[in-house]
C-alpha cells in the first residue's frame, strides 16, 4: 500500500468514527426525536375548572324534598339509587318530562330499576315514611340494580344522599 492510499484509508476511517454520525441532518433528527419524547412524557397540567360549572353541593334529601327535582320547568333532574342521589340532568331525554323513564325523576328509583318495571307500585308511596329497604328482592334483581348503579356512578354526579323524613329530622336536631 503506498502512502497516498494509506492516507485516504485513514481519513475515511476517521470520518466514519465521528463526523460521519454528527451530520447536520442527524443532529436535526435527534432534536426532533428528543422533543417528541419530551412532549409525550411531559406531565399535563390538570384542566382548569370552567367558570360556568355550577359547584356541586352535597345535600341530604328526603323523598319529599327530592320530588321537585323532576326536570319540569327547567328544574334539574335527580333520582336516587340505594340512598345516593344522582344528578341525571344530562340524561334529560331519558328522565325529563315526556322521557321514557320520567317516572323515576325526583324519586327513589331503586326498586323499579331492580325489577325493570315502571309500575307506580315500585316507587315510595309515603314520602314521609321509611325508605324502601328493598325487602323481597331476589339475587337477580339485586344484580340488575348493581348494574344500573355502576352505570350511574360512571355517568352522573352524586349530589346528595336520600334519607327518610325521620332520619332527616334526627340529623338536624343537634
Ligand atoms: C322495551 C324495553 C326497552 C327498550 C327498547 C329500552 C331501550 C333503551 C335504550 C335504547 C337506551 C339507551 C342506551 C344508551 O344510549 O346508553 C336505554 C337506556 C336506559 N334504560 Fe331502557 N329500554 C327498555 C326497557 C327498560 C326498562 C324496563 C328499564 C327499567 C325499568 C329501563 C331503564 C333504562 C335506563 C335507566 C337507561 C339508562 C339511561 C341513562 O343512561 O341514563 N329500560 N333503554
Amino acid at each position: 500500500m503506498d502512502y497516498v492510499e494509506k492516507r485516504m484509508n485513514d481519513e475515511a476511517a476517521k470520518a466514519s468514527a465521528d463526523g460521519g454520525f454528527l451530520t447536520p441532518l442527524n443532529i436535526l433528527l435527534m432534536g426532533v426525536v428528543a422533543y417528541t419524547t419530551y412532549s409525550m412524557l411531559r406531565p399535563t397540567p390538570p384542566p382548569k375548572p370552567s367558570r360556568d360549572a355550577a359547584p356541586t353541593i352535597f345535600r341530604t334529601y328526603t323523598p319529599r324534598s327530592l320530588l321537585p327535582f323532576n326536570g319540569e320547568q327547567g328544574a334539574p333532574v335527580f333520582l336516587a339509587v340505594r340512598g345516593k342521589v344522582f344528578d341525571v340532568s344530562r340524561g334529560r331525554n331519558f328522565y325529563g318530562p315526556g322521557g321514557p323513564y320520567s317516572n323515576f325523576a325526583g324519586r327513589d328509583a331503586s326498586r323499579g330499576l331492580a325489577c325493570g318495571s315502571f309500575d307506580e307500585d315500585m316507587l315510595t308511596k309515603d314520602l314521609d315514611g321509611p325508605l324502601d329497604t328493598l325487602e323481597g328482592l331476589g339475587a337477580e334483581e339485586m344484580e340488575a340494580l348493581q348494574g344500573w348503579e355502576d352505570r350511574f356512578n360512571d355517568k352522573y354526579d352524586i349530589v346528595g344522599e336520600l334519607v327518610s323524613a325521620d332520619a332527616y329530622k334526627e340529623k338536624n336536631k343537634a
